[in-house]
């Protein structure tokens, strides 16, 4: 059977978390010991980072957040979407504060055994939960099991709705072999509601990028510190676009940081940005 333990990654979700709440995106719901003490041990590296390659961590994340937050809120009042999953959660505020803003929304956060139980502690103890907030687990390497995505969806979500499915943070994890696999049952399950939609951060492969050098240290340390395959997958923009259609999404757009710099409250950066939010429907 395919190793389908991928749990190592888990604890980058308290540095991120530990991100967002201190620049003011997060919940103090959040606050969890694990993140601060990663977060004030990764500030040198940030600082050092931001000195020579004129970002650091922090901007991706900032920018990754601030643009899916933007794409997702279009969808849901141009395009009527009600139902949200947020695949691989970790102590992603957007649940909450969608569901403030957003009262017809059903809201499903997903993630690992581990991190959900946390996950659904914190929200449990600051009364967050509701009818229409709620967690499941979910293992996008799981097939035929209860947390495999075809189950869990069937199981937990009300299929006439319009649905769309979140990543943040996930997808550079897996060799594109794994990860290809999960968005090819996405792109599946998705058809089954009125509409269905696919919206996540990915790394592309920046061979040409001044700062290649960093980039593919940092590959390598975050494969190392999360006994993970971290790839960069695509390229360039056609090759994201031509990839997704094969693998059964109708339409694909590449949002690309810069083009939010004047509108979005996003960190800009020295040199051209390194993140990218994919939007795709089926
Ligand atoms: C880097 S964190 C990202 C969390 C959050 N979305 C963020 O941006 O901070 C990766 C998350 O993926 C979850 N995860 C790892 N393997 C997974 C899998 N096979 N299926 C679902 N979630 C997984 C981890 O538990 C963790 O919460």
């Amino acid at each position: 059977m395919a190793n389908t333990d991928s749990s190592g990654i888990s604890f980058t979700a308290y540095y991120t978390g530990e991100v967002w709440r201190q620049h003011g995106l997060s919940l103090d719901a959040f606050k969890t010991p694990q993140g601060k003490t990663l977060y004030y041990l990764g500030q040198p590296f940030e600082k050092m980072a931001r000195a020579v390659a004129g970002f650091s961590t922090q901007t991706t994340l900032l920018q990754r957040h601030h643009i899916i937050d933007y794409v997702v809120k279009k969808a849901i009042k141009e395009q009527g979407v009600t139902q949200i999953v947020e695949i691989a959660c970790g102590l992603s505020p957007r649940g909450v504060r969608f569901c403030q803003e957003f009262p017809d929304l059903h809201y499903i956060e997903a993630d690992l055994p581990d991190m959900l139980a946390h996950k659904q502690r914190l929200l449990a103890e600051h009364g967050l939960l509701s009818k229409r907030h709620r967690v499941v687990g979910i293992n996008i390497l799981e097939e035929n099991t209860p947390d495999a995505l075809a189950v869990v969806f069937k199981r937990e979500l009300d299929p006439t709705r319009k649905t769309l499915v979140i990543t943040e943070g996930l997808i550079n994890y897996f060799d594109y072999a794994t990860i290809s696999g999960f968005w090819n049952n996405l792109a599946q399950v998705l058809k089954q509601f009125p509409a269905g939609a696919y919206v996540s951060d990915l790394y592309p492969n920046f061979t040409w990028h001044p700062v290649t050098k960093v980039i593919n240290a940092f590959v390598f340390g975050l494969a190392f510190a999360t006994q993970s395959r971290v790839t960069l997958h695509f390229n360039n923009q056609q090759e994201i676009i031509t990839s997704f259609k094969q693998l059964g999404f109708a339409h694909t757009q590449v949002h690309i940081p810069e083009a939010y710099y004047g509108s979005l409250a996003i960190p800009t950066q020295r040199g051209a940005s390194l993140v990218r939010v994919i939007e795709n429907w089926v």
